[in-house]
């Protein structure tokens, strides 16, 4: 019997390991047994398709299977619905079977017209599902089970009728009824001709189901199978639906999960009186950037967002608030947290008390109209000083002139950690537009440091300011 010492391996495929090992809370033997295992399931399957480090069995295979595949191990339920694309399913459960993925397939009655659940299930070496009234299916398993037993749910291909159903919450067949069940990721790989996915049903259901969290791969643009066809709406290709679900499922890329974020974003609204407000130009973009950003990183975000017309970034809960106090409280409940990130233009003053019925101008007169104004309370500042500050606190500092100088006074008089500094004046077209100039100001002991970033996208800025978060907390961590 042969036996593996893990020192004579490789250095790249011995990081790889103890990277994966460390994520699983495994030992390095243990993980090199279980990939062996994986590896051993997928033999059983095709000796031919699993090649180990430089080893081919026959002639049949070319594919060199990457081990540290981040989904290996993991169990996928995967749902075909009716389309050409279906044929290409086939070929995306070799390749996650390949990988030591246990895929366990639905098919709706349409995607059963292309192609066979007998030959669906040879591939993935398990009963297909296709009914949801079948007495034996239910007793064997359940669909709220299928549902539930699986660590990530892909559709693919997902038609325009699955979308609609999805995003309308129908659930008259099997497929449907457990994606309504599901609590696990989505992954979505639609496939439709280019009139189908531009037609503005689809184009509303597609932003119905990316604002409740549902991930999307594709469709890529190309030649479509109707002869003269092209345009958006073919399939991804199976691999990059591999990659995809890898992401997705990767904790290794999810270096904030565990902590928890708190964001505000956009302008606040001040009422007057029931028509009016007072608000300023905040498009929120900044904010859901970086919401979205964390909420990539895997940080748990809580986004407190005043009145914008984004859609929610997927994977980030939003409470949607229209005045100071309204934020102020809301952040509040959010607590407790291990980042706080500061972004609405918060009004800085509301009316003492708004009016209950519309104010009238008084006939005949040109007497100026004098509002009573009160401050509202100042978030950053009270989280800044809070007995449950978060860990990390990071505000804006919004600044038509003076921009150093006046950071320099909010970095301190908020207690905050960070500062992002930026000019808003009109020329720069920061407010509501989609670029930014920041100055990142932190406190180091004794004096302010100042980093001059360039100008760029607001998602970038956001992934820029994560990447920094990371550090902040992977140094933080060496340090304890
Ligand atoms: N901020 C807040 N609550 C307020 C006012 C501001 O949380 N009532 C936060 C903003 O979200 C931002 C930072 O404080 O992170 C600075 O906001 P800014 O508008 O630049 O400054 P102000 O505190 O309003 O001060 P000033 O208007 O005098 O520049």
């Amino acid at each position: 019997m042969a036996s593996i010492t893990i020192r004579n391996i490789d250095e790249k495929a011995k990081q790889a390991l103890r990277e994966r090992a460390a994520r699983n809370g495994n030992s390095m033997e243990e993980q090199a047994r279980l990939l062996l295992d994986a590896a051993a399931q997928n033999d059983k399957m095709d000796e031919a398709q699993f090649v180990s480090t430089g080893y081919e069995a026959g002639s049949r295979s070319t594919a060199i299977i990457d081990p540290y595949y981040p989904a290996s191990g993991k169990r996928i339920l995967m749902i075909i619905s009716g389309g050409i694309a279906a044929y290409k399913s086939l070929d995306l459960i070799r390749r996650l079977k390949e990988r030591g993925v246990s895929v366990r397939v639905i098919m709706t009655k349409a995607a059963t017209e292309f192609i066979t659940p007998l030959l669906v299930g040879a591939l993935s070496h398990d009963k297909v599902f296709c009914d949801l009234f079948s007495r034996e299916d239910e007793q064997d398993v359940g669909h709220i089970a299928l549902a539930r037993e699986a660590d990530l749910i892909v559709v693919a291909p997902a038609t325009a009728n699955l979308m609609a159903k999805m995003a309308g919450g129908l659930a008259d067949d099997l497929a449907s009824a457990v994606l309504l069940a599901a609590d696990v990721p989505l992954l979505l790989a639609p496939a439709m001709n280019p009139a189908m996915w531009n037609n503005p049903a689809t184009v509303r259901n597609v932003e119905t189901l990316a604002n409740d969290g549902v991930h999307f791969i594709g469709p890529e643009t190309g030649e479509m199978a109707e002869r003269g066809e092209s345009g958006r709406g073919r399939l991804s290709e199976p691999m990059e639906i591999v990659a995809a679900i890898g992401q997705l499922l990767d904790d290794a890329h999810k270096p904030l999960k565990g902590l928890r974020a708190i964001l505000t974003a956009g302008p606040t609204h001040e009422p007057i009186d029931p028509v009016r407000y007072i608000a300023n130009r905040s498009s929120g973009k900044q904010g859901y950037a970086i919401a979205s950003a964390l909420a990539r990183a895997g940080a748990q975000v809580k986004l407190i967002s005043g009145p914008v017309d984004l859609p929610r970034p997927p994977g980030v809960e939003r409470v949607m608030v229209q005045t100071a106090e309204e934020m102020f409280q809301a952040v509040e409940n959010a607590l407790p947290a291990d980042i706080a990130v500061m972004v609405a233009a918060v009004a800085d003053w509301r009316t003492i008390a708004s009016a209950e019925e519309k104010i009238k101008k008084k006939p005949g007169t040109k007497t100026a109209m004098t509002l009573k104004l009160t401050q509202n309370p100042d978030i950053l500042k009270s989280l800044g000083h809070h007995k449950k500050r978060p860990t990390l606190v990071i505000g804006f500092a919004a600044e038509t002139q003076d921009l150093i100088k006046h950071a320099k006074a909010k970095l301190k008089r908020k207690g905050a950690d960070w500062i992002l500094a930026n000019d808003v004046s009109h020329e720069t077209g920061v407010m509501g537009g989609d670029q930014n100039t920041i100055k990142l100001l932190s406190n180091d002991n004794t004096r302010t440091n100042v980093e001059e970033w360039p100008t760029m996208a607001k998602g970038n800025v956001a992934t820029k300011l994560v990447d920094k978060i990371i550090v902040h907390f992977e140094t933080q961590t060496v340090n304890v």
